[in-house]
């Protein structure tokens, strides 16, 4: 087996996993299902789901990750070896093929984007003309597909370069700077005219909003923005430093990862109000919205180019980390080599994908379930597969591994003094499997609260 590679800073480890969390889940989902969800009372929701449910599952999977040394899949089985666990780490492979196949549609959208800014394109367009523009792109056969093997292709690249020179050399700069565009994107849309109404969809709660399938969608966007429940984080925690703090780190990373989407939200709303968008406009909101705004403001073109650019860089932080999940499991499982094991993956996941892509255009009554192939993978994915991989995630930290076990990783081996873990330990025995469970049978109609 080749050695291990690993994260050779501190802050390497954080903006790693940052830039997994942070990406299209932040700046294009989250408004994106906010907007179909009514806004403000379902982003209360969400945020109560993140701090409650998400920070301990991310905590957990961390200690999964670095107890075991191993990708999801061997993790399990290293810590309770021959037990059916470790169907847990193939749930999370399974979905890392579902969540890449639909996230790479996604991420071909902004590289069309980034190629429509560099040309100058939204130049002189009203907001009626930049929706055409997008929806005839979105809605064609070529151009998508292409730019999504593209984004296939430069994923597996880095992939292929490893860890630690693949992973950390990005994001360490360009998260942080994507951070700054988005604060100037957000001073120039809360001074748009118009823009209170879009404020208040995003601050101003109203809870008669709120469903069973509202919570199950704020569950669902809270797993899939902080990249829990399917093991990316257990594979990161594998690399980790034993001299880390991984309760410090679950925290850092979850608050800028929802920071950065309450800001998105900020900068988002304002527009769709002031430029007559419909906040139930679905996966294209961002596309639709975001070029009216740099129409409007100075520096517009140069704006645009940078921050689609770092949109883009920010989806590959993330789809690296997940395509990283399915090599990690042929490399060390299979015994494959790493360039073989990324081919192989970055192919099969590349043609699934492809029916994403289409289900905008030609494959549009195409329907399983009632939901086309991209509405599907992204329901099932987020809704359904990563808190359920979460439920299992608590229950084998809180009720399999020890608690002497647990408190030896996560405090170092007793270095780290760890203030909260009689909270944290409740949630992750009772609060969590329980809530996650409610919500689920609940959401999916199987019982009524
Ligand atoms: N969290 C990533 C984002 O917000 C997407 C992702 C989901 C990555 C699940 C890994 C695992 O863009």
């Amino acid at each position: 087996m080749e050695k291990r590679d690993g994260f050779a800073s501190k802050f390497g480890v954080i903006a790693a996993a940052a830039g997994s969390a942070i990406g299209l889940g932040n700046i294009w989902r989250f408004p994106y299902v906010a907007g179909e969800n009514g806004g403000a009372a379902f982003i209360l929701v969400y945020l109560f789901f993140v701090v409650v449910i998400g920070v301990p599952v991310m905590l957990s999977e961390f200690t999964i990750g670095r107890r075991a040394q191993r990708n999801p899949i061997g993790a399990f089985d290293k810590l309770r070896p021959g037990s059916q666990w470790k169907w847990v780490g193939v749930m999370g492979v399974v979905v890392a093929f579902m969540i890449l196949a639909f996230y790479s549609t996604v991420a071909g959208w902004t590289l069309q984007y980034v190629y429509l800014s560099l040309a100058n394109a939204f130049a002189g367009k009203d907001s009626a003309a930049l929706n055409d523009m997008f929806v005839s792109f979105q809605t064609s056969s070529f151009l998508p597909v292409f730019w999504q093997v593209v984004f296939m292709l430069l994923t597996a690249w880095i992939v292929l370069a490893g860890i630690e020179k693949g992973i950390e050399k990005y994001t360490k700069i360009l998260m942080p700077l994507l951070f700054v565009i988005i604060i100037i994107l957000d001073i120039r849309a809360v001074t748009l005219s118009g823009a209170g109404e879009g404020l208040a969809f995003l601050f101003n709660p109203d809870f008669s909003k709120i469903t069973s399938s509202t919570i199950l969608e704020a569950l669902g966007q809270a797993f899939f923005s902080l990249s829990i429940g399917m093991g990316v984080l257990i594979t990161y925690g594998s690399y980790m430093p034993k001299n880390n703090n991984l309760s410090n780190v679950a925290f850092e990373v979850s608050f800028f990862d929802t920071l950065i989407a309450i800001l998105a939200g900020v900068a988002i709303f304002p527009a769709v109000f002031a430029f007559h968008i419909q906040p139930s406009a679905g996966p294209g909101l961002v596309f639709l919205t975001l070029p009216s705004i740099f129409q409007s403001m100075l520096g517009g073109y140069f704006f645009a180019v940078l921050f689609f650019l770092l949109l883009l860089v920010a989806a590959l932080t993330s789809s690296i980390s997940v395509l990283e999940v399915v090599v990690a499991y042929f490399v060390e499982e299979k015994n494959m080599s790493r360039k073989k094991a990324t081919a192989i993956a970055t192919a099969s996941i590349t043609i699934l994908g492809v029916f994403a892509t289409l289900s905008f255009g030609p494959l549009a009554d195409f329907k399983i379930l009632s939901k086309t192939v991209f509405d599907l993978l992204d329901f099932t994915s987020a809704n359904i597969m990563l808190p359920l991989g979460g439920f299992f995630i608590v229950i084998f930290l809180g009720w399999v591994l020890s608690k002497k076990d647990v408190i030896d990783e996560i405090s170092n081996k007793g270095q780290l003094k760890i203030k909260l873990f009689v909270i944290f330990y409740f949630i992750i025995r009772y609060i969590a499997p329980v809530a996650i469970g409610l919500i689920f049978l609940n959401g999916l109609g199987v019982f009524n609260l």
